[in-house]
Parts: structure tokens; C-alpha cells; sequence
């Protein structure tokens, strides 16, 4: 990944519960009565989705795989009795089948999710598990914010197409992708509703994930002008409440096929 672009880690990690909370839901949803000798992470990040599963399957061997280089090398220092691997998710290719193949937050980064979850598919055991889970950023107001300041004159131009970066389909999409291919389907959809210190913590949080697209489009000074002009108009949608805390409203869309 390009130097200066790749993903901040400890940024990433700053709101580490909040970001976990649904690898845990996903994880104990899981309904299999057998104990996974293998499970793949794919965009496992700085291991926090990965420590998740090991906690309810702590002798299952586990690889992540990311193509982000500092997520990849942060995971390996705090958890280096696991395989890491950095490798474009959409290219990974293994001649080992997975138990469980997982994923949290991290597919709407890829395209052409067709030929993804084929591939996904064929890295599952007979009888294993997929289990992903996806935000439905562009449902939230956060995103319409990003868009609409990127929309101003002064921006247009450096962040024309950032908000193609995510991939987006729908549940009806996805259910008739795994429902070709699975025995069973289960499908959900969550609004977490985080409780944040400040209005400020919603730029930190999207600096490192949904606004990044946009921030890597523009010099050091820009990005703090572009963020305290998304925070500008954050106030609306995202007031403080009486005890001044601020509550992030964030979705999102869960799947489980079983093999
Ligand atoms: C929001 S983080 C999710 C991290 C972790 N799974 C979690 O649950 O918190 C998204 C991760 O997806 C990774 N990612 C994005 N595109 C990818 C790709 N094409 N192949 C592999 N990983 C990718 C990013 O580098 C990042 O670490």
C-alpha cells in the first residue's frame, strides 16, 4: 500500500470495543457443534476481530490475512502465535481449506463481490462456516456529511469518485449470492448505537475508516480543514446530549452460510 496512505493502527484501535463489539455478536451467533481446527480473517486488521474468535475458539489455528502492511505488523506484535499474512483479499489464494471463514468491517473494500464470495466459498470446508459482517456507511448521516462537504467547490476536484471506494449491495443481493451456495442462511441487521466522548470523536473515528478516502486525496493542512468542516456540520445530526456525551448511531449487516 502507498506510503502515507495506509491505515493509522492505533487511530484505528482508539475506539477498540466499539469496533469489536460486532465481531463478538457475529462470533457468538455461530452456530456449529464442532470444535474449527482453522479459521481465516479476511481484512483482519490489527487482530482485534481475530482475538475475538480465538477467545471462544482458542485452539483453532488462525490466519489473518490484510493488505494493509502497519495493520499486519501490529497484529503480529500483539498476537504472534498466529499466521499473518498481507495479501490483497480479493488475489489470497491457499491450497488449505478454512472451517470458518470470517470477516468484520472490512469487505466493503473490495469490488465485484460475486467473484468474492466464490472465492470465499471455495476456501470453506465441507460443513464450515462464512461469517461476515459489513457497515452500511452510506446509510448513515455521517456519510452524507463526508459527501456533501466533498461536494464544495474548494474540494470537488481532489475527492471526485472517494465515495466509490466502498462497495455497497444490498441484503437482497447478498442473501441470493449465499443462498445459492449454502445450506442455511441467517441474516440480520444492527443499529449500534455507540455512546462517544465528543463530536470530535466521530472525526477521529471516520478519519481512520469512512472519511480516509477522502482524507488520502489531500495534503496535511487540507485534511484538518476538510475535518473541521465535516465536524462543522456534524452538530445537527449528531447533537450532545445532557450529560455531554454523543451518540454514533452505526449499521450494520450481518450474514452466516452454512457449507
Ligand atoms: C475497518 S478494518 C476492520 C479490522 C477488523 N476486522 C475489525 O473487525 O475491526 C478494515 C480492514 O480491511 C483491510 N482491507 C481493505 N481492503 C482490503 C483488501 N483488498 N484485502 C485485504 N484487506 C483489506 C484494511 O486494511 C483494514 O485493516
Amino acid at each position: 500500500m502507498e506510503q502515507g496512505k495506509d491505515w493509522n493502527p492505533d487511530l484505528y484501535l482508539k475506539f477498540r470495543n466499539e469496533r469489536t463489539q460486532p465481531s463478538i455478536d457475529l462470533i457468538r451467533k455461530i452456530d456449529i457443534s464442532f470444535q474449527p481446527k482453522s479459521i481465516l480473517d479476511i481484512g483482519c486488521g490489527p487482530g482485534n476481530s481475530s482475538q475475538a474468535l480465538l477467545r471462544r475458539w482458542p485452539n483453532a489455528k488462525l490466519t489473518g490475512v490484510d493488505n494493509s502492511e502497519n495493520m499486519i505488523e501490529k497484529a503480529k506484535k500483539s498476537y504472534p502465535d498466529n499466521t499473518w499474512i498481507v495479501a490483497d483479499a480479493s488475489k489470497y489464494t491457499s491450497s488449505d481449506k478454512f472451517d470458518i471463514v470470517f470477516s468484520n468491517a472490512a469487505i466493503q473494500w473490495i469490488p465485484h463481490h460475486e467473484i468474492l464470495f466464490k472465492k470465499l466459498y471455495n476456501l470453506i470446508n465441507i460443513c464450515g462456516v462464512l461469517a461476515i459482517s459489513v457497515p452500511r456507511f452510506d446509510e448513515m448521516p455521517i456519510s452524507k456529511i463526508i459527501q456533501r462537504v466533498a461536494s464544495k467547490a474548494k474540494w470537488k476536484e481532489a475527492t471526485t469518485g472517494c465515495a466509490d471506494a466502498f462497495t455497497r449491495y444490498n441484503y437482497q443481493f447478498y442473501y441470493d449470492l449465499i443462498s445459492a451456495d449454502y445450506q442455511k442462511v441467517e441474516f440480520w441487521q444492527t443499529d449500534y448505537i455507540h455512546v462517544l466522548e465528543s463530536q470530535f470523536a466521530i472525526i477521529e473515528w471516520t478519519s481512520s475508516t469512512g472519511m480516509k478516502p477522502y482524507l488520502d486525496r489531500l495534503e496535511d493542512e487540507d485534511k484538518l480543514q476538510f475535518e473541521d468542516e465535516v465536524l462543522s456540520e456534524i452538530k445537527f445530526d449528531y447533537p450532545v446530549q445532557k450529560n455531554g456525551k454523543v451518540l454514533f448511531p452505526f449499521r450494520r449487516l450481518f450474514m452466516v452460510g452454512y457449507k
